[in-house]
């Protein structure tokens, strides 16, 4: 098959001659149709250094053809499926999603209901993943309700009641899904992004968004809307001012009240002792360990074991249309092709508010 693979740090290329990857047990071969670039595949790419090529990518979606034994979901050759790839995994050459067919754990897999395009469906996994493992296993908030929808009065009620929480960087691709299941939560979701992006991230379920590039305002404004109240933030850029402004924002009552996740490692650099700080990595999801360069670390069971569950609560919300991927999509040309020159374009910061989507 045609696949894009590392062969080396910083060196991607086509290679239409991948070896289809076999079926195992636990995972789903899929034809794929679909498939969607992340800042991860580049940064790994960087440090790549195995010694055979590896397929990149993990955002994909596409038709079950072979399902392996001990898959607990009912899924048949045919159906449509969204899920995620641990893209050029150590010591598994054929883990990535960038590929005409990809291995899909079925834990970490969801049906696509008829109402998603193609394109929308290559942009599920890494946000699903992140956002589920962020927001409710790290940061520890209510999963989103199943029944019902939140009406206007419903709604009211969460302004006044629900937990505040910060999704900083609401128009990054994890920013848009994040808000959406914070919203669905019944938490007020308050965000940043720039001026330009307001709209979209109202439409998407913030109900109220601040200008990041006001370092010295954004964070006592984000305080003095919550009146010191804030106990929650999620930072979805984890570079710049971010900490800082997610330090500023949370709230200065009480010492190991407060919580703050991030989408990268932080290390001390978070400046307050007094809030529990940390981050968290999608990729531990799997339950095989991670890493960024070199050698997989200590797997987590009980990273595998939530996500399992939180994608088919993912996949009942996608199911009643409840989480909108349509504005997540920038729709480029020339399928597998067209995904080297996409790494170009994602690397020079030019994309903002959604993903770069490949239809094969
Ligand atoms: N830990 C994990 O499992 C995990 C999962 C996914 C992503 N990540 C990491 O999370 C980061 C974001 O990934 P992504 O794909 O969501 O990003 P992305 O969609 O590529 O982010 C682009 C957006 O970032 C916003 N932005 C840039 N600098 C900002 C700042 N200083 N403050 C606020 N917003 C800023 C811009 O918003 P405006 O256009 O509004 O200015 C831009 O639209 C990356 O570092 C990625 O590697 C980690």
């Amino acid at each position: 098959m045609l696949a894009v693979r590392a062969r080396g740090p910083n060196q991607l290329y086509l290679d239409p001659m991948t070896p289809v990857p076999a079926v195992r047990p636990g995972y789903l071969l899929i034809r794929v149709l679909s498939v969607a670039l992340n800042p991860s595949d580049y940064k790994r790419l960087a440090v790549f250094g195995e010694s055979t090529p590896h397929t990149m990518g993990c955002d994909v979606a596409g038709r079950v053809v072979l399902c392996g034994e001990d898959i607990d979901q009912d899924y048949a050759p045919g159906d449509r499926v969204a899920g995620l790839c641990y893209g050029m995994k150590p010591g598994d050459a054929s883990s990535g999603a960038f590929g005409q067919y990809a291995l899909l754990k079925g834990a970490l897999s969801m049906r696509v209901p008829e109402h998603v395009s193609d394109a929308e469906a290559a942009t599920i996994a890494v946000g699903v993943n992140f956002g589920g493992q962020a927001l409710y296993r790290s940061l520890g908030l209510s999963l989103p309700r199943l029944s019902g929808s939140v009406s206007d009065s419903e709604d009211f009620q969460t302004r006044q009641r629900g937990p505040s929480v910060l999704i900083y960087g609401g128009a990054t691709a994890t920013g848009m899904m994040a808000l959406q299941l914070a919203r669905l939560s019944g938490c007020r979701v308050l965000t940043t992004c720039s001026p330009r992006n307001f709209q979209l991230v109202k439409a998407l379920g913030a109900h109220e968004a601040f200008d990041y590039h006001d370092a010295e305002g954004c964070g006592a404004a984000i305080r003095a809307a919550t009146s010191d109240g804030l106990l929650y933030a999620l930072d979805c850029v984890a570079a710049g001012n971010s900490l800082r402004i997610c330090s500023d924002a949370l709230t200065s009552r009480g010492s190991g009240v407060a919580r703050y996740t991030a989408s990268l490692p932080v290390g001390d650099a978070f400046p307050r002792h007094d809030v529990i700080h940390g981050w968290t990595s999608g990729y531990s999801a799997f339950g095989e360990g991670t890493h960024l360069a070199g050698a997989l670390g200590e797997a987590n069971a009980a990273d595998l074991e939530f996500a399992a569950r939180f994608w088919k609560l993912a996949a009942t919300l996608l199911a009643q249309d409840r989480i909108r991927l349509g504005p997540l999509v920038h729709l480029r040309r020339a399928g597998l092709q067209g995904v080297p020159g996409g790494f170009s374009e994602l690397k020079s910061g030019s994309v903002s508010a959604g993903k770069l989507v490949y239809v094969l």
